[in-house]
């Protein structure tokens, strides 16, 4: 087991109707709110509104249109901006991930004098951040848990994704009724974003028996209560225990000990949502069978064999190759079923710029240190393969 050093300060309170503890808990960092949000969402269900109504006597100042792959212009440019000329004490995120991580590249860029670009690409380490609180209206990222953010710049269709802990949220709200709205396509991005999230933890060289049960139980809990919230999106001890799971994905707590994978699939998907602006579960969901078939092989098969065993209940007296290449079939068909378009076209990706972005994820993404070591002609052929 590899020694670590572990921390997690954010406070989670989890549950229908847990809003009500809003005011108290932003009375003790602030007064002064940064408001951020999406595209209306929360205006939909209510969730606005509500929000107004318990701060009454709080000063907010609100951020809006923040998108999916949030960008860095002009969301975090402008919310950096409006943090600076109100004097703002703490960042109020409703949303997804996307206002989440775009209100980390606030809080951190509100405390910088330079161009905030220099903190999220960690050429300079932030000193200081805002506190952030947040409520969870997408079960997915597990941003809400996380000290990582992904901004995207259009321009040079760069998607980053940079961490520190000073950006860890304070508080997060975690109310399952808020995710009822969420779309099915939406729900289904969520679960193969947090599945894959544990598949990156699961396959990696060093691993214990611990964490690997973790992990089986979250795949299996995902699927199950994923295709439950699609079912019936109004479930709500289905949307609770997938938005608990969602929440433990991306936090380290599923990996403490193991040698890092280096998330190989977040890699190459970072690319296709900077270039193209897809759906990031989306991207995930198709390149990862097409990742295990190319990493499958003599030395990873025991991994796939677990994976197929214990996650798909695969007839473990079956030939070892036989039940790898069943669990990658799994894998995908459990994707394809839950209704994710599983080819890039259909996201609409053509070969055109295959090579560029092969080219741009093995310069930036640090691929030959992965569990399986990727090379550009490697992701070339994941990326030829997912067409
Ligand atoms: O903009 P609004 O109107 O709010 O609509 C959003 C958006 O269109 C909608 N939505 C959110 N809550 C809703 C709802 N619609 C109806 N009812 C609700 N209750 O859903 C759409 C997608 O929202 P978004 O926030 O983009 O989704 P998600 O939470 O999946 O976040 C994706 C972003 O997170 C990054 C991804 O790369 C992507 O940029 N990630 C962040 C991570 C982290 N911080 O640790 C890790 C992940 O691996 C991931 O990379
Ligand atoms: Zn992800």
């Amino acid at each position: 087991m590899q020694n670590f050093d572990y921390q997690t300060p954010t406070r989670l309170i989890f549950g229908k109707g847990v809003i009500e503890k809003l005011p108290g808990v932003m009375a003790s960092v602030g007064r002064k709110v940064l408001l951020t949000y999406g595209g209306g969402s929360i205006k939909k269900i209510g969730l606005y509104q509500k929000v107004l109504e318990l701060l009454k006597g709080f000063e907010i100042v609100e951020l809006s249109g923040i998108q999916p792959n949030p960008k860095y212009d002009p969301s975090v440019l402008e919310g950096v901006r409006l943090c600076k000329a109100h004097g703002i004490e703490v960042i109020l995120s409703v949303g997804g991930g996307s206002v989440l991580d775009c209100s980390k590249a606030i809080a951190a860029g509100a405390c910088y004098e330079g161009d905030p670009w220099d903190l999220i690409t960690r050429k300079v380490r932030a000193k200081a951040a805002l506190p952030i609180v947040d409520i969870l209206t997408l079960a997915a990222t597990g941003s809400e848990y996380d000290q990582y953010g992904v901004i995207s710049r259009t321009e040079t269709n760069d998607k980053v994704s940079y961490g520190d802990p000073l950006v860890y949220p304070h508080t997060s709200f975690l109310d399952p009724t808020y995710t009822f709205s969420v779309s099915k396509k939406q729900t289904a991005a969520g679960i193969a974003d947090a599945m894959n999230h544990t598949i990156e933890q699961y396959f990696t060289e060093d691993t214990t028996l611990l964490n690997d049960g973790f992990c089986e139980s979250m795949l299996r809990s995902l699927m199950v209560n994923g295709r439950k919230c699609l079912d019936h999106p109004e479930d709500y001890t289905a949307r609770a225990e997938m938005m608990l799971a969602c929440t433990y994905g991306c936090n380290g707590i599923l990996a403490l000990g193991n040698t890092y994978s280096g998330w190989p699939c977040h890699g190459i998907e970072h690319a296709l949502s900077a270039y193209y602006d897809i759906t990031h579960g989306e991207g995930l969901a198709i390149i990862t069978p097409r990742w295990m078939n190319h990493i499958l092989s003599e030395r990873t098969l025991d991994r796939f064999v677990k994976y197929g065993i214990n996650v798909f209940g695969i007839d473990a007296s079956l030939d070892k190759w036989e039940i790898a290449r069943k669990a990658i079939d799994a894998t995908y068909g459990f994707f394809e079923s839950i209704g994710i378009p599983m080819h890039l076209r259909e996201v609409g990706i053509d070969e055109s710029r295959i090579g560029e972005m092969a080219h741009h994820i093995a310069v930036n993404e640090g691929l030959e240190n992965a569990y399986v070591p990727l090379s550009e002609k490697d992701i070339h052929e994941i990326l030829t393969a997912s067409l």
